[in-house]
């Protein structure tokens, strides 16, 4: 079997400074290193190359080599840029041009020359950083939108090499695609690889189409083999990433991700009947005890009068609620992710339907991401302020609505607060396949838990037994969210268990196996043809 050779902006760990001027690396838990990663680990012949992710102006040439030597260890070569390069090639080109093209946020991508020159030169970069590593034979596996011009480099210099690449976010359509100014260097780019592959066919689609428009010297056969004048030809396909699901349902009961979910269950008043109620009292005692001078206060209003609290509690046995809720959400805070309209919706919500109020309690994490692109920054500024609003018109006493969380948060806490979500909320406005869906449902391995997912997402082409939505609806979302906390445990858990299996078969280890063979029986038949 040949070698492989995985190339990505991003390497699968990331670099620790210890206190004592040592470097370790800490494996990341995004979908591209779960999911090639232990293909990597398990082939000691299997390189990965990658971007460093640091700036090499604030260290040493010998801290360099230190940090050099520690990926080293792990079969990795880091790739430094400068401070420019990353400005023009990563927050620039990558995630101010195609991110939003390609997730059909056209207002907000940005057609700067100078950026995509600068891209144009750090995916050279990376070529010539692998040249020396290729051995005749080797299989080279390119990944996503960062690297698009990469396969066709990587072409020129290897005619014979087996070269795949893989986008992890959608393709747009033809007619958005077209507005890019350096449209046809891009697909040309990446038609130098053997197989190109796509998250799902409504992608390979749209790749096609905007060949069939921009590329009309090309052909595409009734197989989806795209054939160049020179004589190279280009498989494309759709393969549907999956998650590891074991590890996610094993990550689930460990005793961390226990804890995490029953400091939420109780902060939430799970199982605890009126829990906003008790600890307003006891906040009332205390403040008495201490002799506050507010304590009067506590002892001339009985609680049980405040209007908000009996409306909540009337409401709530009106319906016969004996338990209060926990939905959750885990995203990073990208625009794509749609989360002031899921906050809409949720406010909306609480507005329709008030028997929720004290009884639901919403756990948001999201987790700051490309802080140096503009439009990241103003939809941080937008979730902060739409946090704040709905706070503050439904929090009670002791009770918030939202819990919203900005940091990052590794594996075990994010598997506690899926185990202690009743209800996922996951509606990206558009997303390539979306990993928290698949994540929630392992993590609710066998058991009760609702999914409210967005139809613009990957996803929702396989795990169709969830509340799919269009997450632009913000009446649709309310409602969804409304059905999914008062589903049976019963339907919920059939639902589940339906999707699950599917799950169970399609992991992440399947995607890249089945990626990697398909790739080499095109480049075999390729090969024989030339
Ligand atoms: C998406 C992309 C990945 C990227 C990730 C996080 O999922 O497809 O390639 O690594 O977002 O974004 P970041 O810019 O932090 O790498």
């Amino acid at each position: 079997m040949s070698r492989l050779i995985i190339v990505s902006n991003r390497l699968p760990a990331s670099l620790e400074a210890s206190a004592d001027g040592s470097y370790s690396l800490r494996q990341n838990v995004g979908g591209l290193a779960t999911a090639i990663g232990p293909y990597h680990k398990a082939h000691r012949d299997c390189l990965w190359i990658g971007w460093s992710g640091i700036d090499p102006d604030q260290y040493t040439d010998e801290e360099l080599e230190k940090i050099r030597q520690a990926y080293r260890d792990r079969r990795c070569i880091p790739i430094f840029l400068s401070d420019e390069e990353i400005n023009g090639y990563y927050a620039g080109f990558s995630n101010n041009t195609l991110w939003p093209l390609f997730h059909d946020f056209s207002h907000e991508a940005q057609f700067n020359p100078d950026d995509w020159e600068t891209y144009r030169k750090v995916n050279m970069r990376f070529a010539q950083v692998i040249e020396p590593l290729v051995l005749p034979g080797d299989t080279i596996w390119v990944q996503d939108y960062h690297l698009m011009l990469l396969p066709k480099m990587l072409r020129e210099r290897y005619p014979k090499a087996s070269i795949g690449w893989f986008l992890h976010v959608p393709f747009p359509s033809a007619e958005i695609f077209r507005s890019l100014p350096w449209c046809r260097e891009i697909l040309e780019g990446v038609l130098g690889a053997d197989l190109v592959g796509f998250h799902t066919t409504d992608f390979v689609m749209s790749f096609l189409a905007s060949i069939y428009r921009l590329l009309p010297e090309l052909t595409v056969d009734q197989d989806g083999l795209v054939h160049m004048p020179d004589g190279h030809r280009a498989a494309v396909d759709a393969f549907p990433i999956g998650i590891d699901y074991n590890l996610y349902a094993r990550t689930a009961r460990s005793s961390l991700a226990r804890a995490m979910r029953r400091g939420i269950e109780e902060s939430a008043g799970k199982n605890t009947g009126h829990r906003y109620r008790s600890s307003v009292t006891a906040e009332g005692d205390a403040a008495a005890e201490a002799g506050d001078r507010d304590a009067t206060w506590w002892s001339q209003h009985k609680l049980e009068d405040l209007p908000e609290l009996t409306l909540a509690r009337s409401a709530a046995s009106s319906i016969g609620r004996k338990e209060n809720k926990v939905i959750v959400s885990v995203d990073r805070l990208d625009y794509t992710k749609g989360l002031p309209e899921r906050l809409k919706a949720f406010g909306r919500m609480l507005e329709k339907y008030p028997e929720w109020t004290g009884h639901v309690t919403y756990y948001l994490l999201a987790t700051p991401s490309r802080e140096d692109v503009e439009s990241y920054r103003r939809l941080k500024s937008q979730v902060d302020e739409l946090v704040g609003q709905i706070n503050g018109r439904y929090s009670l006493l002791a009770w918030n609505p939202i819990h919203y969380i900005t940091r990052s948060l590794s594996i075990k806490p994010i598997c506690g607060i899926y185990a202690a979500g009743d209800v996922a909320l996951v509606t990206p406005l558009r997303d390539g396949m979306n990993l928290v869906a698949k994540e929630y449902l392992a993590c609710h391995d066998g058991r009760e838990g609702a999914l409210v997912l967005s139809d613009m997402c990957g996803a929702a082409d396989e795990l169709t037994d969830a509340f799919i939505v269009n997450p632009y609806d913000i009446d649709m979302v309310c409602e969804a969210l409304h059905d999914a906390l008062e589903i049976s445990p019963d339907e919920s858990r059939a639902r589940n268990m339906r999707m699950q299996a599917r799950l169970k078969v399609r992991t992440a280890s399947n995607w890249c196996t089945s990626f990697l063979n398909i790739l080499r029986q095109v480049t075999t038949s390729g090969m024989s043809d030339k």
